[in-house]
């Protein structure tokens, strides 16, 4: 699927289809008036099909212009047209797209003035909205349902300039990352393996020339992560440390490092979870693909700034040579833990990879993981959770989180949550009690990162979808793309 940016007036334009927005109380946009002149009226007689909910859409075939069809979307009331609104428009009109099988599109929504955005901001949601009512995950199965989607050029009706050409191009190759990401997420865990998302990263390298390592048990077992090896024991899938680096900015300029929790799949091992949609549990690889997919997104549109991902990928299995709950192990920063409860895995494999972090003398250590249930319930499927042991980073993610509409909410990080991880036995537990279970896990991340800028991200609630629409949503892909290209702004 094409994007373009191009001056284009509506009532000429020889898309086969249209999409224009329509406010509530038949209130027309400025490209829908335009249309409506030339068909003298024709379009605001049909408006009285159209529900005014944004997204909401109806199609039409109109006198006077050049188009073929028409496909308008209501907006909403127009006092309360902001950012959810318009997102919802994009995605309507996308989906109407795909139902009626258009093979090109002008898509007159990206002039609509959203609160105080620049156009560039229409211009990359208008992209990451279309590609992502479009994404598809059949490979797996044997039958396809429907023949692959004919949209193949979408026109974004805009004087262009290279402020939305930059647009244009990030918006593309974060859709590419995000499905990256996604279609990482949806493999079945006997697919998506550790070494299948080594050979993913060294895929990568070779496509856009990164650098890639991928140390074996061996080499971890020299570098003493004994926390991250505790977890892959009763595996029979070796676990693999990816190492992937994009590097677009200046040689002197310290690097950003992101961290992707990568279990590829979570059983709780001898903590054994209930059988109930233990199957998502494949999905706790998201911060990993997260992690790929946002490296993808930077090497594709060559953006100024170097980051480093790094990967800690195993399955977390029971059997005879798992980890016991009251087993003692030595992380690699030499402090140890006892392991509590051993379903709480996450922290265990990425307080090594922090502390393998250290050595790229980063700027920002952004960790991202599935990592708690308790964040799930403190703030559902819309925000990640944030934490920081530096106030500025935290607000540079804030700020990207809400430029990319990736959304999250920080949380706190204090020393009095520390007491949750008290041990008679070692350094400190895995576990802290139920309460603030978010909070102890990000808490015990932070005894690893002292010496780091360091935030991270807690995406259990917002890397997948069940239900009906179970699958991966790819984020928090765009928050991490956004908040790369912003640090790269800055001196
Ligand atoms: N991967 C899970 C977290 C998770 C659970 C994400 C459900 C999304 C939905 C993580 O490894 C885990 O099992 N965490 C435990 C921690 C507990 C044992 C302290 C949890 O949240 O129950
Ligand atoms: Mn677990
Ligand atoms: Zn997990």
């Amino acid at each position: 699927m094409e994007f373009s940016i191009k001056t284009l007036s509506p009532e000429k334009a020889k898309a086969g289809c249209l999409v224009l927005g329509v406010y509530k109380e038949k209130e027309l946009s400025a490209p829908a008036r335009r249309v409506d002149q030339a068909s003298k009226g024709a379009l605001r007689r049909a408006l009285g099909d159209l529900p005014g909910k944004a997204g909401s859409t109806l199609l039409l075939r109109l006198p006077g212009i050049a188009a073929e069809r028409v496909l308008l979307v209501g907006l909403g009331e127009r006092r309360e047209f902001a950012e959810p609104a318009y997102r919802d428009a994009v995605r309507g009109a996308a989906q109407a797209l795909k139902d009626l099988g258009a093979k090109d599109a002008a898509l007159y929504l990206v002039d609509l003035k959203v609160g105080n955005r620049p156009l560039s901001w229409n211009v990359r949601h208008a992209v990451l909205g279309v590609r992502d009512a479009f994404y598809r995950f059949d490979q797996l199965k044997s039958q396809k349902k429907s023949p692959p989607p004919a949209l193949s050029h979408v026109v974004l009706p805009l004087t262009e300039n290279p402020q939305l050409q930059q647009a244009l191009a990030e918006g593309t190759a974060t859709a590419d990352g995000s499905a990256l990401a996604r279609t990482l997420g949806n493999l079945p865990p006997n697919i998506c393996t550790p070494a299948y998302l080594a050979d993913e990263a060294k895929k990568l390298a070779r496509q856009y020339k990164l650098g890639v390592e991928v140390l074996e048990r061996f080499d971890m077992e020299k570098l003493g992560m004994g926390a991250l090896l505790s977890v892959a024991r009763a595996s029979h899938q070796p676990p693999k440390f990816i190492v992937l680096r994009y590097q677009g900015g200046a040689k002197g300029r310290r690097p950003l490092v992101l961290v992707g929790k990568g279990i590829t799949f979570d059983t709780g091992g001898i903590s054994l979870k209930p059988a109930g949609d233990m199957d998502e549990m494949k999905f706790d690889m998201s911060g990993a693909g997260s992690v790929l997919g946002t490296i993808r997104a930077l090497a594709a549109m060559k953006a100024p700034v170097s980051v480093i991902g790094i990967v800690p990928a195993c399955e977390n299995m029971p059997g005879g040579a798992a980890s016991r709950p009251g087993d003692i192990v030595t992380t690699m920063s030499g402090q140890t833990v006892e392991i509590l409860n051993t379903d709480a895995e996450g922290r265990l494999i990425l307080c090594d990879a922090l502390s393998y972090s250290a050595r790229f003398n980063p700027a920002a250590v952004v960790d991202i993981a599935t990592l708690t249930g308790a964040c799930v319930i403190a703030l559902g499927h819309v925000a990640s959770g944030l934490f920081a042991n530096d106030q500025k980073l935290a607000d540079e993610l804030r700020a990207a989180a809400d430029d990319a509409w990736d959304r999250v909410w920080q949380m706190p990080l204090w020393e009095d949550y520390q007491e949750g991880l008290r041990t008679n036995f070692a350094d400190m537990a895995n576990v802290g009690g139920r309460p603030g279970g978010a909070i102890t896990a990000a808490s015990f991340l932070a005894r690893f990162t002292r010496k780091l800028r360091w935030a991270h991200l807690d995406i259990a609630g917002t890397a997948w979808k069940s239900g009906r629409e179970k699958g991966s949503t790819g984020r928090p892909v765009p928050l991490l793309v956004r908040f790369a290209l912003r640090h790269a702004g800055k001196k």
